[in-house]
This record gives C-alpha cells, structure tokens and sequence, in this order.
C-alpha cells in the first residue's frame, strides 16, 4: 500500500507484518483512517465477533477472512489458535490484519497478542482503535467526564481475572464516573457491590446496548435501579454501564415523550428507555426507537 495520510506521511503495509487494528464500537465509519487502509491491504483478515460485516467487506478480493469469534461464555475459538494464525499466515510472508472491536488494548487481548508475535520473531504494529468505553456513552449523549460533574472516570470489567480476583469496588465507588464492559449478565450484582462499596443507590446509571449500530438502545435509571430497568426493556449484549452524575446531564429526548432522563428514575412504571440517539436539524440531540429491538 503506497497512500499519503492526512499529515502528508506515507504508509506502507509490510509483508511478514501482523497489525492490531481497532475497529471501533459498531459503525463501519469508527474506525481510523490508518486502519480502514491497512483493512483494504490486507491478505488475511482475522477478526472478532463484534466487528461490523460492513467493515469486512472493505477486504480486498480474494482475502483471506478468518472468524475468531469468542461469545460470551463459549470458547469456540482459543486464543492459542489465533496466535497461531497470526504466526502462521505472517511467517507466509502476508500481510496480516487482526481486526478487534473497539481499541486492541481495551479488554481486549491485545497484549497478550503483541506478546505472541514478539516471542515468534515476528513484527506487529498496534493501530488504536475508538473503544466502546468511551464511545458508546458518548453516541448516547453521556460524557465520561464533565467540568464540576466528573473529573475523572474509571473503566472495568465486571469479571473476575481468571484466578478469581475482581475489581476493587471500594476504590472505584470513589471514582465520579464508573463505566462498567461485559457486565450485562452481572449487571444486579455489578450494582449492588457498588453500592454495598458506598455508592449511593440513587446515583444516575445508564446501559448502552449495541452502540453506534441501528440496534443501539439506552436504559437510563439509578444505580439501584438499573438492573431491573435493564431486564425490564430486554437490553442484551453488548452493553457498556456508566455511573455517575454525569448521567444526568444527558439532554432530554426532543419530540417523542421523555422516556428517559433522571428526572424520572426509579418508579417500575416509569422504566426508562431511550432508544437510539439521533442529533436533529437544529443540531439538538434527541432519543428515537431503534429501528430492530434487541
Ligand atoms: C471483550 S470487550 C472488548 C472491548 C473493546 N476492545 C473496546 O475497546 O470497545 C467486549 C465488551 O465491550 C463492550 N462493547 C463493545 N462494543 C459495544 C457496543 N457497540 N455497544 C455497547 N458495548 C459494547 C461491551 O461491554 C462488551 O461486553
């Protein structure tokens, strides 16, 4: 690949190379100039469950593409196998893209895939990615910080390392903002250990599902609430959870009923549901239905 990039550099993508691409959270558009060019120069594209198929077909013909899906809970593919993959097809002397969602280093094995590549001689360049830690609060109106509201936000697992040890709740409910990854499943539980660590229960919470696609919804309660106005609207993974006063300013739904916002948590009846964002003509922002539920 011989193209200029914006700052008048040249980039080439080298034979024998293994690059971590970023994908971004969901829309094809996420991700980075860099990475959408070495996507189109690739020989073999190795990729993730979460990776929009509109990206996919950004491959050049005759790539070769390789599903190294993992659902959640199900280990259908072991990431020894993609390490061995990346070897593999790298040694072969191609251009390797592996393609993850959001940024590589978010929870996302990237380390550990650098790590492989080193150990086998082989060279790997790390593309950063916009990751749904940030993003997918932000595609729903949410600041992960915000003058005199946050000053400053933690991002976590809600799973426990594999040797069993979890988050440490008691140093996070201290943080303005906790933005939560892979916690749908624990989400109740996620929410009554911040709360049992000191978080109070009437702090503003919001789940964001399937950010930046045509199925992004937003569930926004408190933190006692959450889980149930969660359930309650059928909200599946992938989900990112932020807690915080940042949550209230989220701006109120223009047109449609307000069903979301703070000003109304709490009360069953009440579950809030904004579905979608969109930012209207006048360059307001407002809530509208997701055009497929969950
Ligand atoms: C294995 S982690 C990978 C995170 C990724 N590396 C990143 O930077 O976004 C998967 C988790 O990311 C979050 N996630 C990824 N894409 C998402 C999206 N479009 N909407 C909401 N959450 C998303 C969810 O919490 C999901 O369980």
């Amino acid at each position: 690949m011989g193209t200029r990039g914006f700052g008048g550099g040249a980039m080439r993508a080298a034979r024998g190379t293994v690059y971590l691409v970023g994908a971004g959270p969901g829309d094809p558009e996420l991700i980075t100039v860099r990475g959408l060019r070495l996507l189109r120069a690739a020989d073999v594209v190795i990729y993730d469950r979460l990776v929009s198929k509109g990206l996919l077909a950004e491959a050049k013909a005759g790539a070769e593409l390789i599903h190294a899906g993992k659902k959640p809970g199900r280990r259908v593919h072991v990431q020894p196998l993609i390490h061995d993959w990346m070897i593999d097809r790298a040694r072969r002397g191609k251009v390797v893209v592996r393609l993850k969602g959001g940024d590589p280093f978010v929870f996302g094995r990237g380390g550990e895939e650098v790590n492989a590549c080193v150990a086998a001689g082989v060279p790997c360049v790390v593309v950063p990615g916009v990751s749904s830690a940030i993003s997918a609060p932000a595609a729903a109106g949410i600041a992960v910080t915000m003058r005199e509201v946050s000053r400053s936000f933690a991002v976590v697992t809600a799973h426990s390392d594999g040797r069993g040890a979890g988050p440490d709740w008691r140093a996070l409910a201290s943080i303005d903002t906790v933005v939560v990854m892979m916690g749908r499943s624990v989400l109740a539980e996620t929410a009554r250990r911040l709360m049992d660590a000191g978080r109070a229960g009437d702090t503003p919470a919001a789940c964001i599902s399937n950010a930046t696609t045509p199925r992004e919804r937003t569930v926004v309660a408190t933190l006692a609430t959450i889980a149930e106005a969660a359930d309650r609207a059928g909200l599946k993974a992938p989900v990112v959870t932020i807690v915080g006063e940042t949550v209230g300013q989220c701006p109120n739904p223009v047109g449609a009923p307000v069903v979301g916002g703070v000003a109304r948590l709490g009360a069953a009846q009440d579950t809030p549901s904004c579905l979608g964002i969109s930012i209207g003509p006048s360059g307001r922002v407002g809530h509208e239905a997701a055009s497929t539920p969950d």
